[in-house]
């Protein structure tokens, strides 16, 4: 009687249930794709629900209010669903990752000992090994270490057989140097890395092989990469764009979120040389007031960043640009607001966010005695999402009558529509056949709402099918 060698039969994989939920940036998002490649080879696939998944991760955020609070009751809902899930015999692995994990990690534990993994943003790439400890120790695990090695140097090539979709992130450069007294993320993600050339180069390679038309670069302060050359020397992110803008098939390059005081002169004229940089620029500037700005510890006066623009704009003539600012940080004054309105006024946004100053704990200004009352940082964000929200509205008016190449993304809501996005960011939707996704195509703008513009195939859809 011959018995089967467990040596030489492939042993079938257990197929695991994994559901990620994601909160706060981009860079987050990266990050939650990035934990599922890495739990891959032990079997995890994506499940649509926390409900019967075999492992929850909740990928959080600390930069703004509340975040602590939102962790604790997410964990109460996911307790209840681990609870059933143990009563009907199974297990759910329950973890938490991103930044107030890496902030709040101990706190985590004492307050929601159900958690049985606590990880910080730079130590995914060690997660089957935690999950590996979590299945042993009665206990939980916790790893918010800075490690001595990189995560990018770890980290599994994404499944490729996973969709990549037309767009997708490629994160090149973690963490923060600059301490902007009102931010956690120094704290958070730690201090700059620059993940090398030719990985990135790599990946985006990779990417554009499933598929992908559009890859946005990814870095808490994306224009301070600075990372090693395929030549072996130290490149700048101006650099990195002209390879990537080799790379046959990838129709538009964006980056994001840069820093004023690191827009070099070779980054302003890759706007003007690399025709695959999209013309739109997210750029945040927080304040108009040169007395917030250097309370803000941000390295750049308010003329600076109006002359900055003058030479993007100068660069490439019909850049759009973005930002971010804060209002009501500590001893922002009446004066102090109207210089924020007036640069505003003076800039012409496409698009912003905005926010109320938010206290994190262990950032100075947290501390600042001059804190703005509530209800008056209330009443100016009101007024300045005023201002940006007109000039959002006119900046997509403008675009009615254009024809602007639009990169099909996806189908829209309904039957034989599709969706895009124009090279200004603004989300286009259409008639048009699903065949188009994954190409850029010349659409007319028909209208424009606050968030998006409708429009056109140019030429229409029975000439184009000719053409
Ligand atoms: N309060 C309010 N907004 C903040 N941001 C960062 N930290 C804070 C804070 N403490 C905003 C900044 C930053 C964006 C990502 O979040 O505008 O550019
Ligand atoms: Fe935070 Fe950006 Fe300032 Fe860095 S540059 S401290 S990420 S706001």
């Amino acid at each position: 009687m011959s018995t089967l060698n467990p040596v030489s039969a492939p042993a079938a994989r257990p197929r695991l249930g994994l559901h990620v939920i994601t909160w706060g940036c981009q860079m987050n998002a990266y990050d939650s794709a990035r934990m599922a490649d890495v739990l891959a080879p032990l079997g995890y696939a994506p499940a649509a629900a926390a409900d019967g998944a075999d492992m929850v991760i909740l990928n959080t955020c600390h930069i703004r209010e509340h975040a602590t609070e939102k962790v604790f009751s997410e964990l109460g809902r996911l307790r209840s669903l681990k609870e059933a899930r143990a009563r009907a015999g199974g297990r759910m692995v329950l973890a938490v990752a991103g930044c107030v994990a890496q902030a709040e990690g101990e706190e985590i534990l004492r307050r929601a000992p159900y958690v049985d993994i606590v990880l910080g943003p730079q130590t995914y790439h060690r997660l089957p090994e935690m999950v590996a400890r979590a299945a042993r120790a009665g206990g939980a695990v916790i790893d918010t270490e800075f490690p001595p090695e990189s995560k990018f140097d770890h980290l599994p090539e994404a499944a490729s057989a996973s969709p990549a979709g037309v767009s997708a992130f490629l994160s090149v450069q973690e963490g923060c140097d600059k301490f902007c007294s009102f931010c956690v993320v120094p704290y958070t993600r730690g201090a700059e890395v620059s993940r090398p050339a030719a990985s990135i180069l790599a990946e985006a390679r990779r990417l554009v092989a499933r598929g992908v038309r559009e890859i946005v670069l990814l870095g808490q302060n994306v224009n301070a990469w600075h990372g090693e050359g395929v030549d072996g020397g130290v490149w700048g992110l101006a650099r990195l764009i002209a390879a990537l803008g080799e790379i046959p098939a990838l129709t538009r390059i964006r980056y994001t979120t840069s820093h004023p005081s690191d827009m070099t002169d070779d980054l302003i004229a890759a706007h003007a040389r690399v025709p695959a940089l999209a013309p739109f620029l997210h750029l945040p500037v927080q304040s108009g007031s040169d007395r917030i700005l250097a309370a803000m510890n941000r390295r750049h006066r308010a003329a600076d960043y109006l002359r900055l623009i003058e030479r993007l704009r100068a660069a490439r003539g019909d850049l759009a640009l973005s930002s971010d600012f804060i209002v009501g940080y500590p001893g922002e004054s009446a004066a102090d607001f109207a210089a924020t309105l007036a640069l505003i006024r003076a800039t012409d946004f496409a698009q912003a966010f905005s926010f109320k100053y938010s206290p994190r704990p262990g950032t100075p200004a947290a501390t600042a005695p001059n804190q703005v009352p509530e209800a008056e940082k209330a009443a100016r964000l009101a007024t300045l999402q005023e201002a940006l929200g007109t000039q959002q509205r006119d900046f997509n008016a403008a675009t009615i009558g254009r024809i602007l190449p639009v990169l099909i993304t996806g189908r829209g809501r309904h039957e034989g529509q599709i969706g895009g996005r124009s090279p200004y960011f603004q989300p286009v939707h259409l008639n048009g056949p699903a065949a188009l996704i994954g190409r850029e195509v010349d659409v007319v703008i028909t209208a424009a709402g606050a968030n998006s513009l409708a429009g056109r195939l140019h030429p229409a859809p029975e000439e184009f099918a000719r053409a």
